[in-house]
């Protein structure tokens, strides 16, 4: 690999913000370190063994310590959580089981207080089949006014009995559901690219469109710094909701090569979030918007970042990349080429509530397609190897400009819990797929605080909504805290050296290496990646900064292992 310097993201020039952690230039989106709070699984403050936002509340300082810049919450509202929430009943309100409106608003305060930036969860493509808009649709009948800020249709076959058309919902299953009508009669079929209780809208509908505006609104006025917009490619379908005949494979949306799926990544989605930047640029403040967009490759994702789209897309091409030299030297190229075509920062994420916590992850067998949850009879990924193959690929990505995405619990080295007992599983995968796929529940276990009390710490009593596993203790924050060497205080370092050394805002120059290793240089600091079967030598005259793991007695950087290093050489930036 030759020298190739690539453009940094540039700022844009807005004004700095309010909050006090913020001290690179440029806005704050374009560098920052965000962290995922999955809200059911944070914190417990009532002992019912479901998080909820006073729990949130305590322990944030917890994020202060860590050295993040803002936290991105998993949606809280009022739901049936169907889909752990992600089926939203009320956008404009708590629910009971996380807190109170209230709550929601002292949560902003707090978190202000500390200068941490908040973003919530925008559910756009679905609502809950328990929104007053489903019940008036079910209620209006076929042509039925209500009924059409949903995809209705009639079956095909001769009494409409089949589906209007061949989608499979992402989590398994038709994705149509047919309704029994007013009058008792089996009728019209509604859509719902994810689970039955997730009706998707008709972003064709003025009210609809109206309505999204409004909520956005309703919570920028509240304080709230972004959203993260859920299923951001899907909200636009192909109007004749043409067959989809590959589906070997649940529909997921990656529209890889050759055409593109009806239902994913259509042109007309880009129009509503142009609405929605206009909302927020409308506000003072830097607000953003963030996609989650499973769509490849990386130029198609760039196109929700040009500069009057959203500030963010989640680079889920980099979360899928293989544990290897070359596959890791593609993705970051292409990502960071692809960003600067249309100026946005380069996004970087490695684990979410979605998929397989990357320290499992990353252990299984190098080119292994992302499996959609590990159950008891599965063969269980080696912890060891995962937690140190995550330890390093998360010092590589945190030396990378750009922002940069955590999910709670990762920052202790958390593992999928891969041993779950399939009568606890929640996520509608399970069922849905005819348990087939596992599902996502294993990184959604409730975190584990001290190792001594009851849940870990994660609530006053000993309940957890997903059993944790015993191995909980070992990882708990008290454990780790004020160790050195221990993943927690490896994350706490490299996030201030980050901060410190303005990485978030550099540029990346390639430098050359031997096969298996990654080796480029971020402003003065210079980082490798050792992912070849031998340790290599320390470039000469480097000083050893900060390492994902010990060095071999011969002072060389062993495989797995990520070093930060510094070199005296007049000229660096
Ligand atoms: C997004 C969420 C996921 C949810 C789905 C449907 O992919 O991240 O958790 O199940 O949307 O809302």
């Amino acid at each position: 690999m030759s020298e190739s310097p690539l453009p940094a993201t540039t700022s844009t020039g807005a004004e700095p913000g309010v909050a006090r952690r913020v001290d690179a230039p440029g806005p704050w989106w374009r560098h920052a370190v965000i962290y995922q709070i999955y809200p059911r699984s944070f914190a417990d403050s009532d002992g019912d063994g479901i998080g909820d936002l006073p729990g949130i509340i305590a322990r944030l300082d917890h994020l202060v310590e860590l050295g993040v810049d803002a936290v991105w919450l998993s949606p809280f509202y009022p739901s049936p959580q169907a889909d752990a929430g992600y089926d939203v009943a009320d956008y404009r309100d708590v629910d009971p089981i996380f807190g109170r409106l209230a709550d929601a608003d002292q949560l902003l305060a707090a978190a202000r207080s500390r200068g941490l930036r908040v973003i919530v969860d925008l559910v756009p493509n679905h609502t809950s089949s328990a929104h007053p808009w489903f019940g008036a649709a079910l209620a209006a009948g076929p042509g039925g006014r209500e009924r059409s800020r949903y995809v209705f249709r009639d079956g095909r076959g001769p009494d409409g009995a089949e589906p209007p058309n061949d989608w499979q919902s992402v989590f398994g299953g038709p994705a149509w559901t047919r309704v029994t009508e007013p009058d008792g009669r089996p009728g019209q079929w509604y859509l719902h690219l994810f689970d039955t209780g997730q009706p998707d809208l008709n972003w064709d509908h003025p009210e609809v469109r109206a309505e999204f505006v409004d909520i956005l609104r309703y919570w920028l006025d509240r304080g709230v710094d972004g959203f993260r917009v859920d299923v951001a490619h899907g909200l636009v379908k192909q109007a004749d909701l043409a067959d989809w005949k590959p589906q070997d494979e649940p529909v997921s949306g990656p529209g890889t090569e050759g055409p593109r799926p009806p239902m994913w990544d259509q042109d007309g989605v880009h129009e509503i979030y142009q609405d929605w930047r206009r909302v927020l640029d409308s506000y003072p403040g830097e607000r953003i918007l963030v996609a989650e967009a499973w769509v490849q490759p990386a130029e198609r994702l760039a196109a929700y970042v040009r500069p009057d789209e959203m500030h963010q897309a989640f680079n889920f091409e980099y979360l899928e990349a293989s544990w290897s030299a070359p596959a890791q030297y593609a993705v970051i190229t292409r990502s960071l080429a692809a960003s600067a075509a249309v100026g946005a920062p380069t996004t970087w994420v490695l684990s979410n509530h979605d998929v397989i916590r990357h320290a499992t992850r990353l252990a299984l067998p190098i080119g292994t397609p992302r499996p959609r949850g590990i159950g008891v009879d599965d063969p269980q990924p080696d912890p060891v190897l995962g937690l140190r193959r995550a330890r390093a690929a998360t010092l590589l990505m945190l030396s990378l400009p750009g922002s940069a995405y955590l999910y709670q619990g990762e920052e202790l080295g958390l593992p999928e819990h891969t041993t779950l007992p399939d009568e606890s599983r929640q996520d509608p995968t399970w069922e849905r797929s005819g348990h087939a796929e596992r599902g996502r529940d294993g990184c959604r276990v409730p975190i584990p605080w001290e190792a001594d009390a009851p849940s870990y710490g994660f609530g006053p009593a000993d309940a957890s909504w997903l059993p944790q596993p015993t191995l909980w203790a070992e990882y708990a924050l008290d454990r780790q805290r004020g160790v050195p060497g221990s993943t927690y205080e490896v994350y706490r370092t490299s996030l201030r050296l980050r901060r410190e050394r303005g990485l978030g805002t550099g540029t990346v120059y390639w430098l050359e290496s031997p096969d298996g290793v990654l080796y480029f240089r971020n402003g003065a600091l210079r980082v490798l990646t050792n992912f070849g079967a031998d340790p290599v030598e320390l470039p000469e005259g480097a000083e050893l900064v900060h390492a994902s793991g010990p060095l071999d007695p011969d002072g060389r950087v062993p495989t797995d292992v990520t070093v930060w290093l510094r070199l005296d050489e007049a000229g660096e930036d």
